[in-house]
């Protein structure tokens, strides 16, 4: 069986461009692939949290997940700073990764323009999320089309450490979804929607109730031609809402164009945030039923421990080649 693994940071509450471009991915990835989903702390920590805030992210985003879908016999769910192994691995990968190529990175580029204190762990992060990778010899990492550039360089990686010291990690495939890899923010729909916005009407929330949903949506910038037609450069707005409407429902984006044409937009917007709604109130009950629950703990306990194992493996594997520690002499 193929192995996946995906990690999303706990740096705020999770998105609708959360749940379509990842989660919903993940919960039918599940019945196929070995997977494992990890809530990526320490990536969080790149930029500067506050405690309890991190907290409450960590544990949220894990419940988020198993609302969502994912179930804990068939997939590993785990806590990045609670398997040791990830920034053991990570720190190797960073000895095979060179500043400019880390430099170049559109990630540290963007979370480091115009900023004067950036930690050096922002720059070394695509070290880290290598390791992440490489740990469990991970054949397929689904993303969104955002983070493709960091895949790549989880690959060059590999085959540079493979090449340089012993045939160690399985070299991943990146998996890109289709329909709703980018859903756009509902204000300025040329920029992805995002957890760390500013402005709380650009972003429906995982958990945001269904009345505030519907006025996000029914605010959402569009255009003045009326006309609901798929065409991301002129109209951005509505070829936004109309993806999200294609990933909340069965219907494609041919066929969102035929049933709306001169309908207008009025019911169309009314028709997308039904759609939200619907797709996101059965997370949101289950998720009030494990948040906080001894389950959710020991799903999570269970998680770290199945993960260490195989992770403790690889790196074992990863040190040995490289030379780091000890053979024990036999008497
Ligand atoms: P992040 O929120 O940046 O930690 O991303 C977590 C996961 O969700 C990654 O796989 C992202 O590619 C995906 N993701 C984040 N925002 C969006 C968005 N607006 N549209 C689609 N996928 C997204
Ligand atoms: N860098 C990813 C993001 O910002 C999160 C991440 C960390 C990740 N490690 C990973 C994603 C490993 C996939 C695989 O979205």
């Amino acid at each position: 069986m193929e192995t996946i693994f995906s990690g999303i940071q706990p740096s705020g509450s999770l998105t609708l461009g959360n749940y379509l471009g990842a989660m919903k991915q993940f919960v039918e990835l599940q019945e196929d692939y070995d997977c494992y989903f990890c809530i990526v702390d320490e990536h969080a920590i790149t930029v500067p949290q506050e405690r309890l805030k991190l907290r409450n992210n960590i544990r949220e985003l894990a419940a988020l997940h198993l609302a969502s879908g994912i179930d804990h016999n068939k997939a590993t769910l785990f806590i990045q700073s609670e398997v040791p192994a990830h920034t053991q691995l990570g720190w190797i990968m960073q000895t095979q990764s060179y500043i400019g190529e880390l430099e170049r990175m559109t990630q540290f580029k963007d979370k480091s323009a115009g900023k004067n204190a950036v930690s050096s762990a922002l720059l070394t992060y695509p070290p880290l999320m290598a390791a992440d990778i490489l740990l469990y010899n991970t054949t397929l990492v689904p993303v969104g089309n955002d983070q493709t550039q960091h895949l790549e360089l989880t690959r060059d990686l590999a085959e540079r450490f493979n090449n340089k010291y012993n045939d160690i990690f399985t070299v991943p495939q990146i998996k890109v979804s289709e329909v709703g890899a980018r859903i756009m923010s509902l204000q300025e729909p040329t920029k992805k929607m995002s957890k760390s916005d500013q402005n709380q009407k650009a972003t429906i929330y995982m958990l945001d109730e269904p009345k505030r949903i519907e006025k996000k949506i029914k605010s959402a910038v569009t255009d003045s031609d009326g006309v609901v037609q798929f065409d991301k450069e002129k109209k951005p707005g509505v070829s936004n809402l109309m993806t999200i409407l294609a990933s909340c429902t069965n219907l494609t984006l041919d066929q969102i164009e035929e049933k709306y044409q001169g309908v207008g937009y009025g019911q169309f917007k009314q028709d997308v945030a039904d759609a939200v709604v619907a797709t996101l109130k059965p997370i949101q009950d289950r998720y009030h039923e494990i948040i906080d629950s001894q389950e959710l703990d020991d799903i999570l306990d269970h998680g770290a421990e199945k993960a260490s194992r195989i992770a403790n493996k690889t790196l074992a594997k990863a040190k040995k080649a490289m030379g780091l520690g000890r053979v024990k002499k036999r008497k």
